[in-house]
């Protein structure tokens, strides 16, 4: 086993890069996506940035898949940060798997990095503000989306129930959060933090594609009504999730970071709310 601190980055989008630009300087980066196109592409740019990086390629939704990333990265030594970034979102995927990738991947993949995760060490996983546009669930719900085995997330009845990719979604980020706080507890025992943050719109060549898509119309007008008045980058995204596996941030763990200008705000209770007759 080589020496070094490793930073592991599941999805190597725009978000991810964003996040390990400022976390894995000196340290070995994994390259996890289910694109190997994307993993190279990323590790090349970011190996001419002065990072030292391999790739893999590998599905979140897949447990097996995962077990071969924790296996690859404790190769090159303990892991330090763990970082989440691959997702699938309503209008990518249909339900099954927006459900297998996002919920149970998700869950799998905290549950194996807690068993390795070093002392000191640190995770982020991407969740959405959409998560936040789900009213509260019964506390029942609640436990059941925290603490079940991620092999039986995906037998709970009301989860069999969800029958929309937005609701599937939606299911899906409020778990990540809930599995956050479950797995905050497990992974303090090895003196490791786990948070998760929820971005609002923030653009990536997908958001970008919808701003100048058929729908840009009602996409422009809900980032012109939200209370920042624009949309986010990536690197707000990244500075954030520095901050939360910094030094400073150590006292942070099981938690959930909302970043998206105000809008959840104002989707509740704001100039936003017309949205909640369609989202
Ligand atoms: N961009 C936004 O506005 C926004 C807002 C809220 C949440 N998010 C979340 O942020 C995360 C990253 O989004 P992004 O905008 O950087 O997207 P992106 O498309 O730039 O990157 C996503 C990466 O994940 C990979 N991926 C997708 N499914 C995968 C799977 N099953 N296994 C492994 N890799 C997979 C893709 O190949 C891609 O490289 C997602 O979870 C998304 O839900 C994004």
């Amino acid at each position: 086993m080589a020496n070094k601190e490793v930073v592991v980055l599941f999805g190597a989008g725009s978000i991810g890069q964003a996040i390990v630009r400022r976390v894995a300087a000196g340290k070995h980066l994994v390259l996890a996506d289910y694109s190997l196109d994307n993993a190279n592409v990323a590790a090349k740019t970011l190996e001419n940035a002065g990072f030292e990086c391999s790739t893999i390629k590998a599905d979140l939704g897949s447990k097996e898949d995962i077990l071969a990333v924790v296996a690859e990265a404790v190769k090159w030594g303990e892991v330090k940060f763990l970082i989440n970034a691959a997702g699938v979102s309503p209008s990518q995927a249909p339900v099954s798997e927006i459900l297998r990738v996002d919920m149970y991947g998700t869950s799998v993949l905290l549950e194996e990095f807690g068993n390795v995760i070093a002392e000191g060490g640190s995770a982020i996983i991407i969740s959405s503000q959409s998560g936040h546009r789900l009213p509260a669930l019964p506390q029942e719900q609640n436990d059941a989306l925290a603490m079940s085995r991620p092999e039986d997330l995906l037998k709970l009845d009301f989860v069999q129930e969800i029958d929309d990719t937005l609701k599937a979604y939606q299911y899906s980020k409020r778990c990540n959060v809930l599995k956050v706080a479950y797995e905050a507890t497990r992974w303090g025992k090895r003196g490791a933090t786990v948070n998760s943050i929820s971005p609002g719109i923030i653009i990536t060549p997908l958001a970008n594609d919808e701003l100048h898509g058929p729908r840009k119309d009602g996409y422009l007008k809900m980032i012109q009504t939200s209370p920042a008045g624009r949309a986010g980058t990536p690197d707000e995204v990244g500075d954030l999730a520095e901050f939360l596996m910094s030094s400073r941030g150590r006292f942070i763990s099981g938690t959930d970071i909302l970043i998206d200008g105000g809008t959840t705000a104002s989707y509740w209770y704001g100039d936003l709310q017309y949205l909640k007759a369609t989202h």
